[in-house]
């Protein structure tokens, strides 16, 4: 059974997703054994809660310095000893001694096709308000295996979104989590879980 740490910032429902599938039977072979997140106010961090998965915040916000936030992520990651870290909407840069010790081991999912509107600074929203300023007709969502970089390790699946006329950053955002992101992150999770090792 793989252990995964879903680590989260914001409203989760990627985190919802993974849950939902693993309940559904789309994901077999792996469970959540505690989500993380940066901000206390996190909604995932409820969802998890009411599964009944440990749910811990741990904000950079608590202690004195990077390196000492850094650390205490890393100990309480290691802490659950994970087969798999999945970063669902993780808006904190990994630091680097967990990239080492869990490499191959991370995954992140991405809302755009990488390698277009990715790296530093493509984040939430700006990822979508890049896609529609450049007026792609196609966009989507990625996951992929985290390396130092940012957005830059081996990808593990794809898939395409249409974009469509009179979209907004929101809407386009909602529509590739629906048909996007909510279905490629799980699958990849059960993928990994099942031993599936062409996927990097
Ligand atoms: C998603 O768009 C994900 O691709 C990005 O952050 C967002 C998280 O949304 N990395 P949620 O917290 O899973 O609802």
């Amino acid at each position: 059974m793989l252990k995964v740490v879903v680590m989260v910032s914001g409203g989760g429902t990627n985190l919802q997703a993974i849950l939902d599938a693993i309940d559904s039977g789309k994901i077999t072979n792996a469970q959540v054994t505690a989500v993380i997140s940066n901000n206390p106010g996190a909604y995932a961090l409820e969802r998890a809660g009411q599964h009944g998965i440990e749910a811990v915040c741990i904000s950079p916000k608590t202690f004195s310095d990077r390196e000492a936030f850094n650390q205490a992520l890393l100990e309480k990651v290691k802490e659950y000893a994970p087969d798999l870290i999945v970063l669902a909407g993780f808006l904190v840069t990994i630091p680097p001694a967990m990239i080492q010790e869990y490499r191959g081991k991370i995954i992140n999912i991405h809302p755009s096709l990488i390698p277009s509107f990715c790296g530093v600074g493509y984040y939430g929203l700006k990822v979508h308000e890049a896609a529609l300023a450049r007026g792609v007709k196609i966009t989507g969502a990625t996951v992929h295996y985290v390396d130092e970089g940012v957005d830059s390790g081996p990808i593990i699946l794809q898939k395409a979104v249409e974009v469509k006329e009179g979209d907004t950053p929101e809407i386009l955002q909602r529509r590739v989590m629906e048909e996007a992101e909510w279905k490629i992150l799980p699958e990849a999770i059960n993928r990994i879980a099942n031993g599936e090792r062409s996927v990097s």
